[in-house]
């Protein structure tokens, strides 16, 4: 008889754990759903310590870590994705040194944007943990030294992004006050592309798009994340059978607010077959 850590992982179609704070992972697994069809998702949603944006970076390495060692050992994924930049930007190395998986992170899209600026200044929308984070210093002076980075830091935009998920109108001269810094009149270069340096962001892409005085390219991580797993895979080897629809779970450490608005938009996001569970730690 296996012990039934093995067995689950003997039986179970390829699985890739996607961890956030809340909803924001869900724009990762959206470009996953598209790209790597065949692959389960457990999607663990830390919403219980939600926002990490505003809370410690002792109190949140952790806490990301007692969570993902009782969920790792559950669930057996293949490959684990931090689809949070708050929490990449601090503790990926940690995580590689804690787990014996592949752990792939999502940190801001610096360097496409600093690549294909055709102004020379770009901005970073993130949190403000992760506007001020040693590593996203280190990636502009890594890749974007040519650059005017202008950085803003929103946690309400967090917020607007978990609201919208559930069914919440979103308020556009809110969302233009918070874009107001990367279009002050006093910039030397006026901004071209705008990082999404939080994953909550992309869900609100259209609505930011109607929020810009002058056409800006926003750039995410999502589809270099979905065929950064499907290389993954492949090193592996590990074949995804594309004819099979898995059985996804989205689960939340603290209440899920799962309402009708927010099993649509779940469907949206392109999640067929999914259980939702609540309260899990
Ligand atoms: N979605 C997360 C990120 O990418 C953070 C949101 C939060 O503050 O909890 O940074």
């Amino acid at each position: 008889m296996l012990p039934s850590s093995i067995n689950e992982a003997a039986q179970r179609p390829p699985t890739v754990l996607v961890f956030d704070s809340g909803v924001g992972g869900l724009s990762i697994c959206q470009s996953i759903l598209s790209h790597c069809l065949g692959v389960r998702i457990i999607y663990v949603a830390d919403n219980a310590s939600f926002p990490y944006g505003t809370k410690s970076e002792d109190y949140l390495r952790h806490r990301i870590a007692t969570v993902l060692r009782v969920q790792c050992e559950q669930y057996q994924p293949d490959i684990l994705v931090i689809a949070c930049n708050t929490a990449s930007t601090l503790v990926l190395s940690d995580l590689r040194g804690m787990l014996n998986i592949p752990v792939v992170g999502v940190v801001p899209a610096i360097k496409p944007a600093a690549e294909s600026t055709q102004t020379g200044a770009i901005g970073l929308l993130a949190t403000s943990a992760t506007v001020q984070r040693h590593y996203t210093d280190q990636l502009v002076a890594d890749f974007a030294a040519h650059c005017d980075v202008i950085r803003v830091g929103s946690s309400r935009l967090v917020e607007m992004a978990e609201q919208y998920l559930r069914g919440g109108e979103v308020n556009n001269s809110e969302l233009t006050d918070i874009l107001a810094a990367f279009f002050c009149p006093t910039l030397n270069r006026p901004v071209d592309k705008i990082v999404l340096g939080c994953t909550h962001f992309p869900l609100l892409r259209s609505q930011l798009e109607r929020c810009t005085p002058q056409p800006i390219v926003w750039i995410d991580s999502g589809n270099a994340i979905a065929k950064r797993i499907k290389g993954v895979f492949d090193s592996l080897d590990i074949a995804l059978d594309v004819s099979i629809a898995p059985i996804h779970h989205i689960r939340f450490t603290g209440a899920a607010k799962a309402n009708e608005a927010f099993y649509q938009r779940l469907t949206q996001l392109g999640f067929q077959n999914f259980e939702i569970e609540e309260q899990i730690s």
